[in-house]
């Protein structure tokens, strides 16, 4: 079984490199900021106050959350509803570094992601020899003895024009405006419990500032096969 952990803040490609990588290597992928955007949509759709730091963690304990692990396909299922595309609305992600920087939330979730992370099946995906995992806290808290870890940053301006580009389909001025305050801000937010700009001891820092998608998983790669 091999691991790979990816860690890296909002606009680094994280998430459309990991499922590259892990494509490329026969592996399962998981993706673990869509299980705190999981956590966000099932709180809000039970009527839990987000400021109820007690009540957010005990629905999330009770969270009937399937992940799929297919690089190609990873689906996520609420109490059987498909929620991928609910969990990425401009709502979910303007308050998930709230249910996100709630410890007792954090506690359950890694608890979740080392036991998907350490299944020999990995959710059943045919694929089963291992997988590559992203976030946040991978590469220190999740998975700190993973056989890889990478940090995957890029300068903000790069973040940023990305960001806009999945959000509204374009990077003209106007909207890295609009993009700016609300990735920065959860940046900001999310550095209060987990250090994603940084890199630990041990893990390599891969900057795609300059690199295009297909460098970007080269360079990644190169990391792995060391
Ligand atoms: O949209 P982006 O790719 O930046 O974020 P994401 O990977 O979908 O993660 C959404 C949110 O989940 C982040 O803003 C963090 O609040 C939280 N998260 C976390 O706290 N720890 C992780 N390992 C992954 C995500």
């Amino acid at each position: 079984m091999v691991t790979i952990a990816v860690d890296g803040p909002s606009g680094s490609g994280k998430s459309s490199v990991s499922k590259a990588v892990a494509a490329r290597l026969g592996l399962a992928y998981l993706d673990t900021g869509a299980m705190y955007r999981a956590a966000t949509l099932w709180c809000v759709r039970s009527g839990v106050a987000l400021d109820d730091t007690a009540a957010v963690a005990a629905a999330v304990r009770a969270m009937p959350l399937e992940m799929g692990v297919d690089p190609a396909a990873p689906g996520v299922a609420l109490d059987g509803d498909d929620v991928a595309a609910a969990i990425r609305t401009t709502d979910v992600t303007a308050v998930v570094s709230q249910v996100a920087t709630n410890l007792d939330v954090r506690d359950e979730l890694r608890r979740r992601q080392r036991a998907i992370i350490a299944d020999e099946t990995v959710g059943g995906f045919s694929g089963g020899h291992g997988i590559v995992a992203e976030g946040r806290d991978i590469t220190t808290v999740v998975a700190p003895d993973a056989d890889a870890r990478v940090l995957l940053v890029a300068s903000e301006e790069a973040r940023l024009r990305r960001r806009s580009l999945e959000v509204h389909g374009v990077a003209d001025a106007t909207s890295v405006e609009a993009t700016r305050d609300q990735v920065l801000r959860r940046d900001r937010d999310d550095s209060t419990v987990s250090t994603f700009h940084v890199a630990a001891d041990g893990v390599v820092t891969v900057d795609s500032s300059d690199l295009d998608f297909e460098q970007t998983v080269e360079a990644v790669l190169t990391v792995v096969e060391r």
